[in-house]
């Protein structure tokens, strides 16, 4: 397996493959690879001859004051690990191949509306810096197909709205969250939780998977269940930045009869920031 750090062996590698006629899939990270990345990767293999995974910590999708200088580079290993799978290439550019007029004269690709909530509101400039690295990273890679997880519920839609509008030729596919044994979504950030911390965090997915369970059986009554969710969660020690039930197609708010919603979380758990969602189809 192929690791590049420029644009121009990236380049030259993208080139050999379009003689053979093989299709691209991206797989953008930020490292510290898991088996959720992993099985994007899968995904990712099933659509394309050619699998290039992409390891940046992009600075400019962190707030001040977030966690971009504790957050884990862990490129020996992550190499290691897709030596395993089915990637082709690992793309670890450095800031200045991604920012090449450097951060402040950098273009900014930004995506109204559906960033403005959730992950949006917490983290004020966060889905500017994504859609601007992964249109960066697009342009880099030119790939046929992006997949991104469901974890991040938001972001994936965003992506695909900005996919969409600037009608780029790129497929983007969504799979599934990976989770523990016992429920948690696997994220880079579980490993800033403490032993008691890791204990208590597969409630939010039980208090998801419950919310998910009672919009199935069709109880409507949105903001009781949001409301005595927050209870459950904020009496166990989570600090909630939102639970809501919306529309999983645009994050709207939802009437009685819309038939599929997304339940979203985000909360704080110590130094762990968690993200998690479950989507109702009726
Ligand atoms: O989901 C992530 O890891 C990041 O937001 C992404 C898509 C790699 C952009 O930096």
């Amino acid at each position: 397996m192929l690791v590049i750090h420029s644009k121009q062996d990236l380049d030259e590698q993208l080139a050999e493959w379009r003689r053979q006629d093989d299709h691209v899939a991206l797989v953008a990270t930020m490292g510290n690879l898991h088996a959720g990345h992993l099985s994007l990767v899968e995904l990712a293999r099933e659509h394309a001859e050619r699998v290039v995974v992409s390891i940046f910590v992009n600075p400019t999708q962190f707030g001040v004051g977030e966690d971009f200088d504790q957050y884990p580079r862990t490129l020996e290993r992550d190499t290691r690990r897709l030596k395993t799978s089915a990637a082709d290439l690992i793309f670890a550019p450095d800031i200045e191949t991604m920012y090449p007029f450097g951060l402040q004269d950098a273009t900014t690709v930004s995506v109204p509306r559906i960033t403005e909530n959730f992950c949006g509101a917490s983290r004020p400039g966060h889905f500017d810096g994504v859609t601007s690295v992964v249109a960066r990273l697009f342009a880099l890679t030119q790939p046929d197909t992006a997949v991104f997880g469901q974890k991040d519920y938001q972001q994936q839609l965003v992506i695909r709205h900005m996919s969409l509008d600037l009608s780029l030729p790129i497929t983007i596919l969504t799979a599934e969250t990976v989770r523990e044994d016992d429920g948690l979504a696997m994220s880079s950030r579980n490993q800033y939780l403490t032993d008691e911390e890791r204990a208590t965090a597969p409630l939010l997915y039980q208090v998801l998977s419950g919310v998910g369970a009672k919009l199935q059986s069709g109880v409507r009554n949105f903001e009781e269940l949001e409301s005595a969710s927050l209870k459950t969660l904020g009496d166990a020690g989570f600090d909630v930045e939102y639970f809501s039930i919306r529309r999983a197609q645009n994050l709207e708010i939802p009437d009685r009869d819309c038939d599929e919603l997304v339940v979203l979380v985000a909360a704080k758990l110590g130094d762990a920031r968690l993200i998690d969602n479950t989507v109702v189809t009726i």
